[in-house]
């Protein structure tokens, strides 16, 4: 019998998962539209990646025999400031989806639901990963500060990004 109660709250991880996908195809889209085509690159796996997170969650939901709920999404920002603006709201983004998995972990434990627990561990290491891959953006960000040529490099450095991933143990 699925914990009905982690069940439920891995459904909304599920809505929060795909907000956090929306959010990053609305900042690619911000970043073409500056023409920052690496920065756009860098996001838009960046939508793939949260793709991949929800499916981990809606996998494991009906894995454990628990029912899939899908809910409404909620709308994205859809201009920034600024690329350091953009980034610096990535950031705080992810330390929100940190706490909320830790909200999920603190959750395993109370209910004694130890094969969530174990799933968890996975998005509680990504998490750390998350969080430093967009702080080093953002500081390399405000170095740049009103340096178009360095704006230009970092965004040519973003290009190069890759899916680099760590497969969770379920997959
Ligand atoms: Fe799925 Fe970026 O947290």
């Amino acid at each position: 019998m699925p914990n009905q109660k982690t069940m439920e709250s891995f459904n909304q991880q599920i809505n929060e998962e795909i907000f956090s996908s929306y959010l990053y195809l609305s900042m690619a889209a911000y970043f073409e539209s500056k023409n920052l085509k690496g920065m756009a690159h860098w996001m838009r796996l960046q939508t793939e990646e949260e793709n991949m997170h929800a499916m981990k969650f809606f996998d494991f939901v009906l894995q454990r025999g628990g029912k899939i709920n899908l809910s409404k999404i909620e709308g994205p920002k859809t201009d920034w400031a600024s690329p350091l603006e953009a980034f610096e709201d990535s950031y705080k983004h992810e330390e929100k989806i940190t706490s909320l998995i830790n909200n999920l972990v603190d959750l395993s434990l109370k209910e004694k639901d130890h094969a969530a627990n174990a799933f968890l561990q996975w998005f509680v290491t990504e998490q750390v990963e998350e969080e430093a891959n967009v702080l080093e953006i953002v500081e390399k960000l405000k170095l740049a500060g009103d340096h178009p040529e360095v704006l230009l490099m970092i965004d040519k450095e973003l290009s190069q990004r890759t899916l680099t991933t760590t497969p969770a143990p379920n997959n």
